[in-house]
């Protein structure tokens, strides 16, 4: 039995696990009363870990009011235009019993209102969530970038937005597919969009190529499906038949296609930026983001279930993690390369989307820190409102001839024309810079700001001049006056573009075995549920190109040849680093199923509570039914609880059948998750029959190789299902020695040595 001491937990997360003991999800700020209020009182405050965007004006001034100024207003209902209301609930009648007359402005208006309440998603990236934050530098960036917000101390307000790529607005989290990474930093300079993916590398090289990878990806157009998902004909016939998208492809099949959480996500700025100093000095960079808790993904049933069983996954594990204290924090991270003419860094074209730089040959140097400590107070003002553009830079940080980048430098500023309706969409509230705004840009729909002055031009003498044009020595963007080269006008790309599988064959080179047959069951997968066989054929010839252990694996899944390498099988240094596997991470805001007998609750099971709160985790008690178990309140039954809400479990009683178990699926269920169960079949150990939603549970659990320790009567559930002695399945003498347990098992995120890889 290891030591039974819980690992030291960081401070602020023990603070707020010390202030509350519930666990997070509470929908609104006050409790509610069984009765309707009728007492005239002001809105409730937002709920304490909400933020909203700073009170500014359209053009940039603080108001210093509150954050509640942003909000509604006053103890009574109005109309927009603030007219106090006596009835909402009836529409104005010619009688009790007559027609609804034309002339109720209220009901106009509020049935007007609501039938434009939506607007256009994302054309990409249209499933997403966001947290509100600070940044803070470290001033390692100061000998190569004069972006103030990367100065020691500096503490930079953020929003971020987490993303799909694929599905609508109503999708699920789980799909696998690319996530994006958008940081919105309000900088004392001016607004700076970082916005990324959790992939380093992209499907395309040249953005006129995005609509093409979008339509192919996205649902079939005459039958609109399938719904965020990549496994379909249209998608791999594109991606084989543009190989350049293999690289990206691979990452999409890995463990990185399916992210535990947005807390376990690495975060890249996929293009080559330029950076410059000071003194005019210039560096080209790549941006990382490394999160705090370390890179972790979804087992492939896990999401699949999930997407079923709770689509908002991603979403509630943000929100759910800042309201109990666990915030999400990650370092920036700069790759650095020297500015030379040619671009490239050994043999790597930095201009080139599809290839990145391992970091065993240009390690990441942290500049900064970002920690998300608040959630959105309102989702459509914030996360679906929020417009990120590659153009929102600041001095110091410049673009490069990236040829996908200078594609997205137009995108987005228009894309959003239409689905925020306009061109003042800078002056949404969750938008507004932070400084002031002088831009000369007037009128057009929903025009926030009321501007002064006669001469919104440049140069004039009415306004006394105003604006003007600032000079080096007052912070003012510079584009990097870079040399361009005589050339043709021509539509082409570089040589060295045309490579589009050495680094393919890189990163399956640096998977562990186990990671590889992930990969392998995903191809297996996607390419199984295509229609056509040429584009299985086509796709699988791609996969030669890669790797031959990784080609014959999937034809043999598949059931088709497996075709010989048409291209050169380059010897590819591994980069271990890409791999999940093999280190240890912080467990904070993990969830913890704790399973009890309501009719023999064991005496530790308040002090195990607590100690999972304190160690900053989430413990969700399940039983039988809801209520409470002596003081303690139960959140899941076992008729709601799931297998795949929960990183670890732990039993502390072997509950019977409840009266709600339906006897003939259940113990069907139950007999199955007996299959080894040495003959005591239905659940039943030393001749106690056990619910059999609590033995799917733990079946379902070491499928997904998570941590199960049991202590005390919670003993006979493991050897009814004759999980003794696998790994990480563990029998502890107390309730402490159990938590400790499952603290030394948590770190490395799952008990990978349950199932050994059959793949070398
Ligand atoms: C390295 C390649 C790319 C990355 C990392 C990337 C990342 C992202 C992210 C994170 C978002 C979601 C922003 C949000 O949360 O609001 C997004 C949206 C979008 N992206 Fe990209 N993208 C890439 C390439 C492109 C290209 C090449 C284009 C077009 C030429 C494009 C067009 C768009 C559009 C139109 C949106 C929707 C924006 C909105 O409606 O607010 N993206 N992209």
């Amino acid at each position: 039995m290891a030591s039974s001491k819980p690992r030291r937990v960081r401070k602020d997360v023990a603070d707020a696990a010390a202030k509350k003991d519930t666990v997070p999800g509470s929908p609104g700020s006050g409790a509610p009363t069984l009765a309707e209020p009728t007492t005239p009182r002001s809105p409730l405050p937002p709920k304490g870990e909400q933020g909203t965007p700073a009170p500014m004006t359209p053009t940039g001034a603080s108001t210093g009011l509150p954050p509640t100024a942003n909000g509604q207003q006053g103890d009574y209902l109005t109309a927009s235009n603030g007219a106090r209301l006596r009835d909402t609930d009836h529409s104005l009648k010619a009688g009790r019993r007559g027609p609804t007359l034309l002339q109720d402005h209220h009901l106009r208006e509020k049935i007007t209102h609501f039938d434009h309440e939506r607007i256009p998603e994302r054309v990409v990236h249209a499933r997403g969530t966001g947290a509100h934050g600070t940044f803070t530098g470290y001033g390692t960036a100061d000998g190569v970038t004069r972006a103030g917000f990367l100065a020691k101390g500096k503490e930079t307000p953020v929003f971020v937005r987490f993303s799909t790529v694929l599905g609508s607005r109503g999708s699920a989290d789980t799909v696998r597919d690319t996530r994006g990474f958008a940081t919105k930093f309000y900088t004392d300079e001016g607004t700076f969009d970082l916005v990324g993916n959790n992939i380093p590398v992209f499907f395309i090289q040249d953005a006129i190529k995005f609509p093409d990878i979008i339509h192919a990806a996205k649902p079939h157009p005459d039958r609109e499906i399938p719904q965020a998902q990549s496994a379909h004909d249209t998608f791999w016939d594109f991606v084989s038949l543009h190989t350049e998208a293999q690289h990206h492809t691979i990452w999409n099949m890995s463990d990185r296609g399916i992210p535990r959480s947005y807390r376990t996500m690495e975060g890249f700025g996929v293009h080559t930026f330029r950076l410059v100093n000071a003194a005019g000095d210039t560096t080209l960079v790549k941006f990382h983001w490394k999160p705090k808790l370390g890179v972790h993904s979804l087992d492939w049933e896990e999401a699949q279930m999930l997407a079923g069983l709770d689509p908002d996954f991603h979403r509630r594990d943000l929100y759910d993690a800042i309201e109990s204290g666990a915030f999400p924090e990650y370092e920036l991270g700069l790759q650095l390369f020297p500015d030379m003419p040619d671009e490239t860094f050994g043999d790597i074209d930095l201009l080139d989307p599809t290839k990145f730089v391992p970091e065993e040959l240009a390690p990441v140097q942290l500049v900064g820190r970002l920690v998300l400590d608040r959630t959105p107070t309102n989702f459509f003002a914030e996360t679906e409102q929020v417009a990120f553009h590659l153009g929102n830079l600041v001095p110091g940080i410049d673009v490069t001839n990236d040829p996908l980048l200078q594609g997205r430098l137009f995108s987005y500023g228009d894309t959003q024309l239409t689905r925020l309706a306009g061109p003042n969409f800078a002056q949404i509230p969750i938008n507004r810079p932070h400084v002031p705004v002088n831009d000369m840009l007037r009128d057009g729909f929903h025009q926030q700001a009321v501007h002064g002055g006669v001469a919104p031009y440049h140069p004039n003498s009415l306004d006394g001049g105003n604006p003007f044009e600032a000079g080096d020595d007052e912070q003012a963007f510079l584009d990097v006056p870079v040399t361009v080269a005589e050339a043709p006008k021509i539509r082409a790309n570089p040589v060295s573009f045309d490579d589009h599988f050495s680094q393919v064959r890189l990163f399956w080179r640096s998977m562990s075995p186990v990671e590889k047959e992930h990969i392998v069951r995903a191809y297996t997968f996607e390419l199984a549920k295509c229609y056509e066989q040429t584009i299985k054929e086509r796709q699988l010839q791609c996969l030669a190109n890669v790797d031959p252990e990784l080609c014959e694996q999937v034809a043999t899944g598949l059931g088709l040849p497996v075709p010989k390498p048409t291209k050169e099988l380059t010897e590819e240094t591994p980069s271990p680093v890409l791999s999940q596997i093999g280190r240890e991470w912080p467990s904070d805001g993990r969830t913890i199923g704790i399973v009890v007998d309501t009719d023999a609750p064991d005496a530790g099971l308040g002090d195990v509570r607590a100690a999972v709160f304190a160690a900053g985790m989430v413990p969700l008690l399940i039983a039988a039914h809801g209520g409470t178990v002596g003081d303690l309140p139960v959140q899941r039954t076992f008729a709601t609880a799931r297998s795949v809400e929960f990183d670890a479990i732990i039993l502390t009683g072997a509950p019977a059948p409840a009266p709600d178990a339906i006897p003939a699926r259940d113990a069907k269920a139950g007999a199955k998750a007996n299959g080894k169960a040495n003959g005591k079949a239905n659940g039943k150990a030393k001749g106690k029959a056990i619910d059999p939603r609590v033995l799917l549970l733990v079946e379902e659990s070491w499928r997904h190789a998570k941590a199960v320790v049991a202590w005390g009567a919670g003993a006979a559930v493991l050897e009814a299902t004759g999980m003794v002695g696998s790994p990480g399945v563990l029998v502890a003498d107390s309730g402490e020695a159990a938590l400790a347990e499952l603290q030394r098992l948590l770190p490395a995120h799952r008990v990978w040595e349950r199932f050994p890889a059959t793949i070398s």
